[in-house]
């Protein structure tokens, strides 16, 4: 097979990697010059654990290349995945669809042999429609099928979530389409991942409800965290009573400051457009988002509490251990150490800061934050560290250390990441998530 993949972003490069590591012969092509010429010198334009490595082997193979001109990338293609972004537009919410309509009308264009166009990127119910109209008023003459095939790789752990995934949900109108799509995917059906078949609108569909409901999960076990902190219940053991009912499952029940990262509050957001846009509210997610952005905050105030309330808190140190999203990634994007760190600012905290990747894209995001090369370099003098991100670095922190050069033993651990009676023996003054 050969596969071109429109797009060398975060899933376009993952997903083009692996699928020349499957044998397939793989063209990965981008506009940005700058980003293909790196690539070409094996630099990574994100990262990503095991991808460098991917990349390197499938190039020195012969399967994986690189080129600016789509003309030429696409041609002989018997797939063409649009893995362009699709970022909430300015202003409204919505996703922003004129990259992916870009790139179809320049395959529309350029097409030269039968395909399959395949959107990778997240896109609304009736994206595919809209691509297959522009295709098919480019004048092309080849058959040509439009196919959805979301991703649900998470950032951090993508190679191995591309590799075993636990399904691979194809929504196709046509046995072409259909066809092309299982050949593809044949590698991945000899390690028995379950493939589902559905219509397009479906298929798409699909990858926002699964995100919905990935939030609503975390937003729900938050607000449980709160309430375990009111009535002196114990959140973890909360999530695992409820999780060993197979019915909910132990996954994504782990409470913490709030979702953030470039999938879910982007696509809640146009999720709830979309409903909108079909006079057909979905009230649940509506509240998901409002709770989990005023739950970013509440952590600014959290952390606020434990030096003592906002009135006193001007001129006094805090330690953000860990800026990223999540842990294993340099993204900030809805990150929620923004909110936290300028709720401290506003109140006139020195924040000090250290991430392991993420301090130099959260630098710009937040100026006033003084960022450290190591931890205990962040912790010095302060008058509270909060752990905002579960990097494995911070779970073994020297804390006899950590208590010597703080001001005070003030950990506010928004990630759990302690038990709190180790943590206590040692003298520390220890706040968590849900717990007492
Ligand atoms: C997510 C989806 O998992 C993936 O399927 C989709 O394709 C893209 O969006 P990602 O954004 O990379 O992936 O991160 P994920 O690991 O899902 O975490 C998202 C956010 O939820 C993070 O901020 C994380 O800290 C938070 N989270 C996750 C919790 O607070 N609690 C949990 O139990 C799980």
């Amino acid at each position: 097979m050969k596969i071109a993949m429109v797009g060398s972003g975060y899933v376009g490069l993952v997903s083009g990697a692996c699928f020349a590591d499957f044998g397939h012969d793989v063209v990965c092509i981008d506009k940005d010059q700058s980003k293909i010429d790196r690539l070409h010198d094996g630099v990574m334009p994100i990262y990503e654990p095991g991808l460098a490595e991917l990349v390197g082997a499938n190039v020195r193979a012969g399967r994986l290349t690189f080129t600016t001109t789509l003309a030429a990338g696409i041609k002989d293609a018997d797939a063409i995945f649009i893995a362009v972004g699709t970022p909430s537009r300015r202003g409204d919410g919505h996703a922003d669809l004129s990259y992916v309509y870009a790139v179809a009308k320049e395959i529309g264009e350029h097409l030269a042999n039968d395909a399959v166009i395949v959107t990778k990127s997240t896109v609304p119910v009736g994206t595919g429609d809209a691509v297959e109209r522009i295709l098919q008023d480019s004048g092309n003459s080849h058959r040509f099928a439009v196919v959805s095939n979301p991703e649900f790789l998470r950032e951090g752990a993508a190679i191995g979530d591309f590799k075993r995934p636990d399904r691979i949900v194809i929504g196709a109108e046509d046995e072409f389409g259909r066809d092309i799509m299982r050949e593809v995917y044949r590698p991945l059906f000899l390690n028995e991942a379950p493939i589902l078949f559905t219509g397009r609108r479906t298929s798409e569909l699909i990858k926002y409800a699964a995100n919905a409901f990935l939030a609503t999960k975390i937003t729900f076990i938050n607000e449980m965290a709160d309430l375990c902190e009111k009535v002196g219940a114990d959140v973890q053991d909360v999530s695992r009573g409820i999780g060993m009912d197979n019915r909910i499952g132990a996954k994504f029940l782990h409470a913490g400051p709030g979702y953030g990262g470039s999938c879910f509050p982007k696509d809640t957001l146009a999720l709830l457009k979309t409903a909108e846009d079909y006079d057909s509210p979905t009230r649940i997610v509506e509240a998901v988002v409002k709770t989990n952005e005023s739950r970013k905050r509440a952590m600014g105030r959290k952390v606020l509490d434990a030096i003592g309330g906002a009135e006193t808190a001007r001129g006094k140190k805090v330690a953000l251990l860990g800026l990223t999203f999540k842990p294993n990634t340099d993204d900030m994007r809805d990150s929620p150490a923004i909110a936290i760190a300028q709720t401290l600012v506003d109140a006139g905290v020195n924040v000090a800061a250290y991430d392991p990747e993420g301090m130099a894209l959260a630098q710009p995001l937040m100026p006033e934050v003084a960022m450290q090369d190591d931890p205990y370099a962040a912790i010095a003098d302060a008058d509270a560290i909060a752990i905002v991100t579960e990097w494995d670095a911070f779970r073994a922190l020297d804390l006899r250390r950590v208590k010597d050069i703080a001001k005070a033993p003030v950990l506010v651990d928004l990630r759990n990441i302690y038990r709190p009676e180790d943590v206590r023996a040692l003298g520390f003054d220890y706040i968590s998530v849900g717990r007492s």
